[in-house]
């Protein structure tokens, strides 16, 4: 299997707390000054990120449980060394991949991301990840993929969730390809510049900010690039509920609850619901992906 490893990049060298919070002083500052370049062309709106004790204590992992503080209570069970990743399907080089080579072949970055959850809840969230594009471009993407499939480990001694027919397991989701290949698609591996914890989706996880947070599967271990659009875990349990798409669309509403607004977690009792933004906030970025579709069908 031909690998190129041209950059040793690794969770040592991402970012380090108090950098990470003097860099959040700084560009609170250039905000002011109207120096906006400086937050990057990746913000969106105003993005002053949830503490670290919000993001990683209030959880949906169901295979730890379905309430919110199950996954930190209960995911220090799941092993994550050694971990692996296979990338297999429509690939050149198909393999499995160790967990450390492909922290070593791709370049961590920070990303600054609202996460908005189908349940109408919210967070800003500082990950630490890399472009899911370059992973695939490390794998080799053949001509007829079309879709990218994922899947979550399956490990049942150390996942006392599964026990629970809750949803058909392992937790799979997936992309469209160019979807999949969005500057904005990330694998995330830190949080706040650390490893990111077993409650968030050690070690390696996907992100889709414009996406319901369903679609950002945690605890990845398989990526396939296939022809045709893969069965996803929450479209399988209700597809009235929840469309392969999952686009955050504040006019498309559940078809149990409004999705028009969302609930800030850390915002307080008594603080005010917040407006859903189109595409959650990345409209600018992705409303091309989807040009000429009709989003309540196709939801
Ligand atoms: N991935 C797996 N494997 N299992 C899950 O239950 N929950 C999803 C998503 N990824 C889930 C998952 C949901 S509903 C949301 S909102 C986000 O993870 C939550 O991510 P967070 O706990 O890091 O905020």
């Amino acid at each position: 299997m031909a690998k190129r490893w041209n950059n040793t990049l690794t969770e040592a060298d991402v970012t380090p707390y108090a950098t990470y919070l003097n860099r959040r002083q700084l560009m609170a500052g250039a905000a002011g000054l109207g120096l906006t370049s400086l937050a990057g062309p990746l913000a969106a709106g105003d993005l002053d990120p949830n503490s670290w004790e919000e993001i990683t204590s209030y959880n949906n992992f169901y295979e730890f449980g379905t309430n919110k503080g199950d996954p930190a209570r209960y995911a220090g069970r799941m092993t994550t060394e050694p971990w692996s990743v296979t990338i297999d399907g429509l690939v050149d080089r198909p393999g499995t991949y160790d967990f450390r080579d492909i922290m070593a072949a791709m370049t961590v970055e920070e990303r600054i991301y609202r996460l908005r959850c189908v349940e109408a809840w919210s967070m800003v969230v500082p990950w630490n990840g890399f472009e899911l594009a370059d992973l695939l471009a490390m794998a080799g993407v053949q001509d007829g993929a079309r879709y990218v499939a994922f899947e979550t480990l399956l490990r049942p001694d150390e996942m006392p969730g599964v026990s629970r027919p809750v949803i058909e397991w392992p937790y799979v989701e997936g992309l469209r390809l160019d979807e999949a290949l969005h500057p904005l698609t990330i694998m995330a591996t830190g949080l706040y510049g650390k490893p990111i914890p077993n409650q968030n989706g050690a070690p390696i996880r996907l992100v889709v900010p414009w996406k319901y947070g369903f679609k950002s599967i945690k605890s990845v271990v398989r990526i396939s690039l296939v022809k045709d659009q893969p069965p996803t875990s929450w479209n399988k349990y209700s597809a009235r509920e929840y469309g392969f798409y999952s686009n955050v669309n504040p006019h498309v509403d559940h078809p149990r609850w409004s999705q028009a607004s969302e609930r800030r977690i850390g915002g307080g009792l008594l603080a005010r619901r917040e407006p859903t933004l189109m595409f959650n906030g990345y409209e600018a970025e992705v409303a091309a992906l989807y040009e000429g579709m009709d989003l309540a069908k196709y939801h």
